[in-house]
């Protein structure tokens, strides 16, 4: 099984990913990445994984940025494509072209809080458990099928940065063990 990752930021859902190919059988075919600064930039060269950069920053058109997705995406055909932390919003083509095929990891136990700053959101509302959810990509943003989830409990102390590094490291181990379950 063929796949293509897309992050923008540090990046550990995407090396865990890349390392998990020597455990699982999928092939990550190449990165792709909006952020010129992303960490995980580094280690795609480390492990020479062919990466487009393509910085959104340069396209005030988003059609054009998407356009750019789209013909990345023709190139490489993949089987999936994995968000792992990847900022921008995908145009409706282009989830509407690979439907069934975009799979995301969103650190929270959707449905509550999809979007931003779901650890903030979590800790403002008292939660008593917070968590990580895999699940298919649909056009409206993070309500897609669910693939797995994973809990964790909130401590007394915890803040927006312990949570997000517990959640970090399930989230670490669990997505490459579901993306080497996804059916063709
Ligand atoms: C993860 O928590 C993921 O759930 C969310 O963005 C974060 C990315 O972290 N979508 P990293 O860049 O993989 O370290």
């Amino acid at each position: 099984m063929k796949i293509v990752v897309f992050f923008s930021g540090s990046g550990t859902n995407l090396k865990s990913i890349i390392d998990g190919q020597t455990k699982y059988d999928y092939e990550v075919i190449a990165a792709f990445t909006n952020n010129p600064q992303a960490g995980g930039i580094e280690f795609c060269y480390q492990h020479k994984i062919k990466l487009k950069i393509i910085n959104h920053k340069n396209y005030q058109d988003r059609e054009i940025f998407d356009q750019k997705i789209h013909a990345f995406l023709e190139e490489m055909s993949p089987d999936f494509i994995i968000l792992a932390g990847f900022m921008r919003i995908l145009g409706d083509s282009i989830i509407s072209n690979w439907e069934g095929q975009i799979i995301n990891i969103h650190p929270s136990l959707l449905p509550k809080y999809p979007g931003l700053n779901t650890h903030k959101r979590a800790l403002d509302s008292a939660d008593k458990v917070h968590g990580t959810t895999i699940h298919y990509v649909t056009s409206e943003l993070d309500c897609g099928p669910i693939i797995r989830q994973e809990q964790i409990n909130i401590e007394p102390n915890d803040d927006e940065n312990t949570l997000m590094e517990r959640i970090k490291k399930i989230e670490n181990l669990i997505y490459p063990e579901e993306i080497s379950k996804l059916k063709i």
